[in-house]
């Protein structure tokens, strides 16, 4: 049910935003708790039609995951199995073992990387610049492009190993964006939570959503 808190999009805000909105989405998912985020996320981003293309990479720890949070089973029809749905035409997926695969590269009119949930072993081979698979590569990639790097960390509580890596990956230009949701809007569902939580990862990236909930004040 959605919740009596949720506002219209405003139109007007679009004139705002960075122009032109990301169309070339790189998507990763590592084994950090939080797989619902990516289940939203990713059906978000099916539905968005401003994206044309998404590469998405789960490494091996991110399926153990699902495994438990998802209750996916293995690698086949990965994405079809995370959006509950019949396999998608806009989101490819790559195998974090190649590291020859497309985002792999520079010169791949990738325009934004996003990784949700970002566990902190990824998050410590990215701000260290450790690149031996995909996910680290395209990371890094993003990095010395200077394209826009949104890292979904997980985990509580954070040592001090964590705190300096968030740190670094940040003054590398990578956006640390926590799975810490909103609670303002009264979420009714997890559902929901996630859901919203997705909106803003987007609308940090140039892509609001209409239905996203907007304060008032
Ligand atoms: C059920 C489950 C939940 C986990 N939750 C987290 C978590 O929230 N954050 C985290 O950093 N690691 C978590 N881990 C541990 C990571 O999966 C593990 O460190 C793994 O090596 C990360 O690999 P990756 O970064 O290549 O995906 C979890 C593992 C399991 C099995």
């Amino acid at each position: 049910m959605t919740s009596p808190l949720w506002r219209p999009y405003a139109p007007q805000f679009e004139a705002t935003l960075p122009i032109p909105p990301p169309k070339n989405l790189t998507v990763a998912t590592t084994g950090a708790s939080g797989a619902i985020f990516l289940h939203h996320f990713l059906l978000t981003v099916e539905g968005d039609e401003r994206i044309e293309t998404v590469n998405f990479i789960a490494s091996d720890s991110a399926l153990r995951v699902m495994a438990e949070e998802l209750e996916l089973k293995g690698r086949s029809n990965l994405v079809g199995q995370i959006l509950g749905s019949k396999p998608s035409k806009k989101i490819h997926v790559q195998s974090n073992a190649d590291i020859g695969a497309n985002v792999a590269s520079g010169s791949y009119p990738a325009d934004a990387m996003v990784v949700i949930p970002c566990s902190v072993g990824t998050l410590a081979r990215i701000a260290n610049g450790v690149a031996a698979q995909l996910i680290e590569r395209a990371a890094d990639v993003s990095l010395k492009e200077k394209r826009p790097l949104v890292l979904c960390v997980r985990e509580t509580p954070f040592n001090k190993i964590h705190i300096r890596n968030m740190y670094r990956a940040n003054d590398a230009g990578a956006t640390i964006f926590p799975l810490i949701p909103a609670f303002y809007y009264r979420p009714a569902s997890l559902d929901e939570m996630a859901r919203e939580f997705a909106y803003r990862v987007l609308a940090h990236l140039g892509l609001p959503q209409r239905q996203a909930f907007r304060w008032r004040g």
